[in-house]
């Protein structure tokens, strides 16, 4: 695994940002799966500020959703799908049609998840995931567990999750339980991987992910050490332990 440390939010942002523009001029067809939460919002806004300034074209980006709350669609302000249309989509020619998610409303939410797996297949999978990482070093939605589904499934959100992510609701009870997520596999056939973290809140899992040096499925994160072009950006409050 490949370490930057950045000095903060704005920088880390900024090299994430970078590095994935890099990849689009190298490929306009790039396949990318995209994170949502606090930590991506300042890269994927450098995205489409790069699309604007820069002049680049994303027409042929295949974009794909990392994970989706079950019952949340894509024209829910909370969904994920809402959260990269708003953030980056809509805000560059991304092609919609060219724009992944599961259908969360789907009757047979396991048979849509292996749907989802399909289409990821038939795309050669990723060429560039961007991850963020759960207090709990979880990936996607791959929460700690003593077994993991390999490919996209269905996942029930720990406790301590639904804690995080309240934040963005306006009160607990409304953030789903369930969600559809890319599995363990599905992220590491991806040819490159970039987490990005920051912030204080985020210093012990990023600590526990720098000592790590064996596979622990109680600890998702830690499945990266297997692939061989991980970067993980970041910024000084991560990388800061408390006393
Ligand atoms: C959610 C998402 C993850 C994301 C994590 C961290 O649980 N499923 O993909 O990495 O939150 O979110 P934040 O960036 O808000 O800390």
């Amino acid at each position: 695994m490949e370490w930057i440390v950045t000095k903060d939010y704005k920088s880390m942002s900024d090299t994430a940002a970078d590095m994935i523009v890099e990849e689009i001029k190298k490929n306009q067809h790039l396949c990318i799966a995209l994170p949502t939460g606090g930590t991506p919002i300042g890269t994927l806004e450098n995205l489409a500020a790069a699309y604007n300034e820069r002049n680049l074209d994303y027409s042929k980006l295949r974009c794909f959703n990392i994970d989706e709350y079950v019952s949340l669609g894509k024209d829910h302000e909370q969904g994920y799908y809402y959260f990269l249309n708003n953030h980056l989509y809509s805000k560059t020619n991304i092609d919609l049609s060219k724009t992944y998610v599961p259908d969360v409303f789907a009757k047979d939410l396991e048979f849509e998840a292996e749907l989802y797996e399909g289409m990821i297949q038939e795309n050669g999978y990723f060429n560039l995931i961007l991850l963020g990482i759960g207090e709990d070093g979880h990936i996607g939605f791959n929460e700690p567990s003593i077994v993991h589904e390999a490919i996209c499934h269905v996942a029930d959100l720990d406790n301590s999750t639904i804690d995080a992510n309240a934040r963005f609701f306006e009160n607990k009870t409304e953030v789903p339980k369930q969600a559809i997520t890319l599995g363990i596999g599905t992220i590491l056939k991806a040819k490159k991987i970039i987490l990005i973290a920051n912030g204080k809140k985020k210093s012990d899992v990023i600590k526990k992910l720098a000592i790590t040096n064996e596979i622990d499925p109680k600890f998702p994160a830690s499945f990266l050490l297997t692939h061989p072009d991980v970067t993980i950006i970041c910024d000084k409050e991560a990388v800061s332990c408390k006393e």
